[in-house]
């Protein structure tokens, strides 16, 4: 069966064929950053408006390197939420029209359903049941993955996602939009330069008992040293090194104890955090130590896309027939969306 996937959640208009047998068949991305750049952060409406220019011609363009036609496919999976509600919507009418046109299935997808089985894109793949650390711009989250639909919530942030500190941390050393990337290359230029970093930034709720994170407080601890220190560049570099020190240290340690407790040996890294390199590089070798295999997807499926969109509309479609429930066949969204309701019994 051909899946169309579309994502257009936030600020990347994603678009995807996934072939539930033969796998990820095309794939395109529009990404929207340069569009919103100038306003430093995303433009609800603007981004509405964008994804509709963008949605028709990804679509041709992913048909035409699969070799396919409309008429070829046999269901659509379109993220349902959460995100903005007028950039879902684009991505869900879009979807409705062509399910009702083509006479095929539309599936509503869990945009966080999604990155967590991202991984499952790569030739190396997990199996189930596997931890999965869900690092995005919206969300911080710790999953225990048993299978489609199988997801046991362990703990997430109570304030600012890890995404969204890079951000605003980003932001106030002056790094511009989306900072995260740009943040953690000054790091990463930091550490290579072989010099001392004389800051130590808080490690929030490492010891709450829990695995629920907190990266608010984190943004203000840089706030306080911007409003004390003079900013040269070295302050700056060594700032943007503490800080990312910081969130990799709890996001590694709260997934290590979770798969302890859990006695799980797979951990799954998913979201745009996911592509930082400083966490790869320690979660993998933390991991290692206690005999845990970490799987991340490519970098290019670690930010929003249509494949993991396409992926989990495949899985669950086999899921539905070999179940024979109903398919969704809907035109609402879902913006707040909660992934444990979308359990399959
Ligand atoms: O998953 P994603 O594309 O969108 C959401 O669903 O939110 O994640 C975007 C987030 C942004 O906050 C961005 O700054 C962050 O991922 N990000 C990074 C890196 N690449 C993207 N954060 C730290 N290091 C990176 N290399
Ligand atoms: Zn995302």
């Amino acid at each position: 069966m051909f899946v169309l996937g579309i994502e257009t959640s936030c600020d990347d208009t994603g678009i995807a064929i996934f072939h539930t047998e033969r796998g990820l068949l095309s794939h395109a991305l529009y990404s929207q950053t340069e569009l919103h750049s100038k306003y430093g952060g995303v433009v609800p409406e603007l981004a509405s408006r964008d994804h509709i220019r963008r949605v028709l011609p990804l679509v041709k363009q992913t048909l035409e390197i699969a070799k396919l036609s409309l008429k070829d496919l046999n269901a659509i999976a379109y993220t349902q939420g959460p995100g903005l509600a007028g950039a879902l919507l684009v991505g869900s009418s879009f979807a409705a029209a062509l399910s009702f046109a083509l006479k095929i299935p539309a599936l509503g997808i869990h945009h966080l359903e999604g990155h967590l089985l991202s991984p499952l894109l790569s030739p190396t793949a997990p199996t189930f049941p596997f931890i999965a650390l869900l690092v995005s711009g919206g969300h911080t989250q710790l999953m225990e993955v048993h299978g489609v639909g199988q997801y046991k919530l362990l703990g997430e942030t109570v304030d600012d996602a890890a995404g969204e500190a890079f951000d605003k941390t980003a932001k106030l050393l002056g790094l511009g939009y989306p900072g995260g990337p740009a943040l953690s290359k000054l790091a990463n230029e930091f550490s290579k330069s072989g010099k001392i970093c004389s800051l130590k930034l808080p490690r929030p709720m490492l010891h709450s008992g829990d695995y629920n994170f907190s990266f608010s407080g984190l943004k203000t601890a840089v706030l306080t040293l911007i409003n004390k220190k003079e900013i040269t560049s070295q302050t700056q570099a060594e700032i943007a090194f503490a800080f990312q020190e910081a969130v990799v240290d709890v996001l590694t340690k709260k997934s290590l104890a979770a798969l302890t407790e859990t006695n799980l040996t797979q951990l799954v890294v998913a979201g745009g955090v996911g592509a930082n390199g400083q966490l790869r590089t320690f979660l993998s070798r933390s991991a290692k130590e206690i005999g845990v295999t970490v799987f991340y997807p490519s970098l290019e499926f670690c930010t929003d896309n249509g494949a993991m969109i396409a992926l989990a509309g495949a899985m669950r479609l086999k899921k539905s027939i070999s179940k024979s429930q109903p398919l969704i066949n809907s035109f609402t969204v879902k913006p707040r969306w909660n992934l444990e309701t979308q359990a399959i019994k």
